[in-house]
């Protein structure tokens, strides 16, 4: 099938290509990193409310069950931390072997929390699963975009939210039946478990091959040429050969991507990289990710039916993935970030009203706010990130990326129980300001990035109303009056 929409850029190319099974599986395959973050999210949440678990490691917090969101914290300080280092083992190494590296550390992970005897491997293996989770994050969301074709970048990238909602699914569904389990077996399956998306990547990692980019970075020039025909069904692949060729000379003079992005012609891909994981956690989500348990046991579900409860919710959600799948490269993300900021913020201002006078129940408010989520910052919030930046910063880019998320869904995970102790249901109105916020920011500063080449989007940037003035004219090689024409 030859491919799909085009940009609306001034000077952006559109380039020739053919929807290949090679494309379509390797991204497939690739997509599957989301597979270990989904199940972790998914399994802690229930784990830490069985009861043999609580009463093997956590005795005192068996006794008050109100801390039993304590294992949360150490895996997003270790995915934080080791998004940093993956950043140079993306770039040097390529994106694949981060993968691996994260399947590995999460397979090893897993092992400790299955067979665990005491705190000490309890911990050990989070801080692993932590490291896993932060690998993956950090090369599966470059990977996808750098493989998928300019007009489906969208759908393709997608595909990684779509499988962390399949592994919370999974893990949620998990769960409810090892909850029912006599004795310590129940809690050590569902740990052990997360060897299987973990085994997934590794052998994932093994058969993929490395984006054409990444290959370009590494000096592999011919292999690149090679990779990108194959991807893309064609032999003309000339146009988008030679715009990958110059974003790497232009990496090349970027010794240290760390450094670069600090300054300011990186200025917008930096705002966008710190900003977008900020408002994805501000939305609240990850209170519903970890907690429903928690919520539909405090409203009075047994333990097993608050599981399964939340594996319906889960299915819910996953359904709504596919609408963003299936729309991001039509409509494009700001119409996706704008129609769902508004569709949050109603829906998350309406349950606080209904709450507050005590109409209606959490659990209905959740599953429409979750939603507006699902269709919006959870797939976007990965999507955006990893394709705003020239190759040179990518990698830098993207571990800021995983790092701000990871920092702020800690804090989330932190703070929830007190702030909802405190503000109760305005802790809704609470979220709600920054789906506001986020809602104004995404209008004003994000220009819309379908359909335009990886390779290409210094242009986007350089027709911004805002941004176009911190990107040099050698930056996109046309004339800059020429892409002051058209502002987002
Ligand atoms: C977010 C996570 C969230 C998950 C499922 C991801 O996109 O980054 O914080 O838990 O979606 O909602």
């Amino acid at each position: 099938m030859a491919g799909g929409f085009v940009s609306q850029t001034p000077g952006v190319r559109n380039y020739n290509y053919k929807l290949t099974p090679k494309v379509f599986v390797t991204c497939f395959i690739g997509a599957f990193g989301g597979l270990i973050f989904g199940y972790d999210l998914g399994i802690s949440g229930g784990v830490t409310q069985m009861e043999p678990f609580l009463e093997e490691f956590f005795p005192y917090v068996h006794k008050k069950m109100k801390n039993a969101h304590e294992n949360e914290y150490c895996r997003f300080d270790t995915a934080l931390i080791s998004s940093l280092f993956a950043s140079t083992i993306t770039r040097v190494f390529g994106r694949k072997w981060s993968m691996f590296l994260g399947g590995l550390t999460f397979f090893i992970g897993s092992a400790f929390n299955g067979f665990a005897q005491n705190i000490a491997m309890l911990l050990i293996g989070r801080i692993l699963l932590g490291f896993g989770v932060g690998f993956a994050n950090q090369s599966v969301p470059v990977y996808l975009s750098e493989m998928a074709p300019p007009n489906l970048r969208g759908a393709f990238n997608n595909g990684f939210q779509v499988a962390i909602i399949f592994g919370i699914v999974v893990a949620t569904i998990i769960n409810y039946f090892t909850a029912q389990m006599k004795g310590n077996i129940g809690w050590r399956i569902s740990l052990g478990l997360a060897c299987v998306p973990a085994m997934m990547i590794m052998i994932g990692a093994l058969v993929l091959p490395d984006t054409p980019n990444s290959l370009i970075e590494r000096g592999f020039t011919e292999d690149a040429k090679k990779m990108l025909q194959s991807i893309r069904g064609i032999s003309e692949v000339d146009e988008e050969f030679q715009d990958l060729i110059d974003a790497s000379e232009e990496s090349k003079q970027v010794k240290h991507p760390w450094k670069n992005i600090m300054l300011p012609r990186y200025r917008p891909q930096l705002i966008m990289t710190c900003f977008i994981p900020f408002f994805q956690q501000l939305t609240g989500i990850n209170v519903i990710t970890f907690y429903a348990p928690v919520l539909f046991q405090t409203l009075g579900f047994g333990s097993k039916a608050s599981l399964l409860s939340a594996m319906v919710t889960g299915i819910i959600e996953l359904l709504c993935t596919f609408v963003s799948v299936f729309t991001v490269d039509r409509f494009g993300r700001r119409v996706l970030f704008l129609q769902g900021g508004i569709q949050m913020l109603i829906s998350q201002i309406a349950i606080g009203v209904m709450i507050g006078v005590k109409f209606g129940t959490v659990g209905t408010g959740n599953i429409g706010k979750q939603i507006g989520f699902r269709l919006v910052m959870g797939p976007l919030g990965w999507l955006v990130p990893s394709e705003i930046s020239p190759l040179e910063i990518r990698s830098a880019a993207q571990a800021i990326n995983v790092a701000v998320n990871m920092f702020f869904t800690f804090l989330v995970a932190q703070l929830f129980l007190t702030m909802l102790c405190h503000m109760k249901f305005g802790l809704f109105f609470f979220f709600a300001v920054f789906v506001f916020i986020m809602t104004i920011f995404i209008y004003l500063m994000l220009p819309e990035t379908k359909n335009v080449p990886i390779e290409e989007m210094n242009r986007v940037w350089k027709a911004h109303w805002f941004w176009g003035r911190f990107i040099p004219d050698e930056a996109v090689g046309v004339s800059a009056a020429e892409m002051q024409q058209k502002s987002v």
